[in-house]
């Protein structure tokens, strides 16, 4: 017999309403990350958004808040959605994974983000591809590796397909998504952080032209 991989699936409610998912990916256990983190940390933002933006796992800020995108990497994407004329309120921002991994430091204090694996992304696949049958946004933005290739298949290399118009191969095992967004890809706004200070404001207007053109793949009438 073979065994099924074990993922979010089964802790997932037959709904549309974003709430509900919200406040049942309090109890998945599709993956061992559940066991050291806070909270699940689940998407935030309006239910009508057209634009869906896609990182990588909640930070340590957003695990003991509850909310995606609040610390230093939210503040950053902030800004560059500010640069890119794009207004945050429009949007729905979520993750790819929704409870956070870490390290601990030595003497335990502080937490280190650690990437989440490629069964761990696998695993909590269906909670993203159930927030985007909900929503049914035109466009969606994966913002680094975890992102892209959570929906895009593990041989995905954004740096290759940046500010390119995309769109959603069919993920295995899982419900066709019934509908077509495009997809854009770029990097993590963390990363224009870690850089090397010299290349920061390169690297974070290289990151706002990529959203102000993902913002340009909105249907007409919602620019
Ligand atoms: N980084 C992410 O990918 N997501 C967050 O919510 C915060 C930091
Ligand atoms: Fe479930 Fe995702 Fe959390 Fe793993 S990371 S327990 S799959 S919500």
């Amino acid at each position: 017999m073979v065994m099924a991989a074990r993922t979010a699936a089964e802790f997932i409610p037959d709904t549309a309403d974003l709430d509900e998912l919200a406040a049942s990916a309090q109890g998945c256990k599709g993956c061992d990350l559940y066991l050291d983190a806070t909270q699940a940390v689940f998407g935030a933002g309006s239910g009508a958004a057209e634009m869906v933006l896609v990182g990588e796992q909640p930070g340590d800020q957003e695990d003991k808040a509850g909310a995606p995108f609040v610390g230093p990497a939210g503040r950053l994407l902030d800004k560059a959605l500010l640069a890119a004329g794009i207004d945050r309120d429009r949007l729905y921002v979520t993750n790819a994974v929704k409870h956070f991994k870490f390290t601990r430091t030595e003497r335990g204090k502080r937490r280190i983000h650690k990437k989440p694996s490629r069964t761990e992304v696998v695993a909590c696949r269906p909670w993203l591809i159930h927030e985007l049958m909900v929503l049914q946004p035109d466009v969606v933005v994966l913002m680094g590796a975890t992102a892209s290739q959570s929906l895009l298949g593990s041989a995905f290399r954004l740096t290759a397909h940046r500010g390119e118009e995309l769109s959603l191969p069919p993920v295995e095992d899982m419900d066709v998504l019934d509908f077509d967004p495009r997809v854009t890809v770029t990097v993590h706004p963390s990363s224009v952080l870690r850089g090397p200070p010299s290349e920061r404001d390169k690297a974070f207007d290289a990151l706002a032209a990529d959203l102000r053109f993902a913002a340009g793949l909105l249907p007409q009438k919602s620019r």
